[in-house]
């Protein structure tokens, strides 16, 4: 099986890098986006400590739909422009939320959810899918946070 071990001590930008080169070996040569994705959603888990929920959303038509992730049992339609994941798509543009409760619309699918970032993914200019990070701890997310899973985002659009 894979183990990655990322070493916690280390800057963050340095864990997002080995992130991303990670996610690049997992989905190298596997043209399975399904099977990707639920990879991917295991691997963000390993990486990103403090979160209480990570996997995707996939846009098909005006919808997103739930696809694979860690966590509770979520929603599984959000219209374009609802909630956080929503806000993302119809944006397409990262939304980093300090206090989802203060967020209008957000969909709490987890009761313990405090803070949220949700990261678009583009393939062609298009948004094929969202990343969605929860975390129970209030302003868990930070710019370095959304830069890399931005990196994490731009490498595996063509793959999921
Ligand atoms: N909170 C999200 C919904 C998805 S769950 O967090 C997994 C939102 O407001 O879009």
């Amino acid at each position: 099986m894979f183990d990655f071990a990322p070493d916690p001590a280390q800057p963050k930008d340095q864990i997002y890098r080995e992130l991303v080169e990670s996610a690049v070996a997992l989905t190298h040569g596997e043209p399975d986006g399904l099977a990707n994705m639920a990879n991917l959603a295991a691997l963000i888990w390993q990486y990103v400590p403090r979160l209480n929920w990570a996997g995707f959303y996939r846009a098909i038509g005006d919808e997103l739909v739930l696809g694979p992730f860690i966590g509770k049992p979520a929603c599984i339609r959000i219209p374009f422009g609802t909630g956080v994941c929503g806000a993302a798509a119809a944006s397409r543009a990262t939304q980093q939320v300090p206090d989802v409760h203060l967020f209008p619309g957000h969909i709490a699918c987890d009761a313990q959810s405090r803070s949220e970032l949700v990261v678009p993914v583009l393939r062609d200019g298009k948004v094929v899918a969202v990343i969605d990070l929860d975390s129970p701890e209030p302003e868990r997310f930070d710019a370095a946070d959304a830069a890399g899973i931005e990196a994490l985002a731009g490498a595996i659009a063509a793959l999921i």
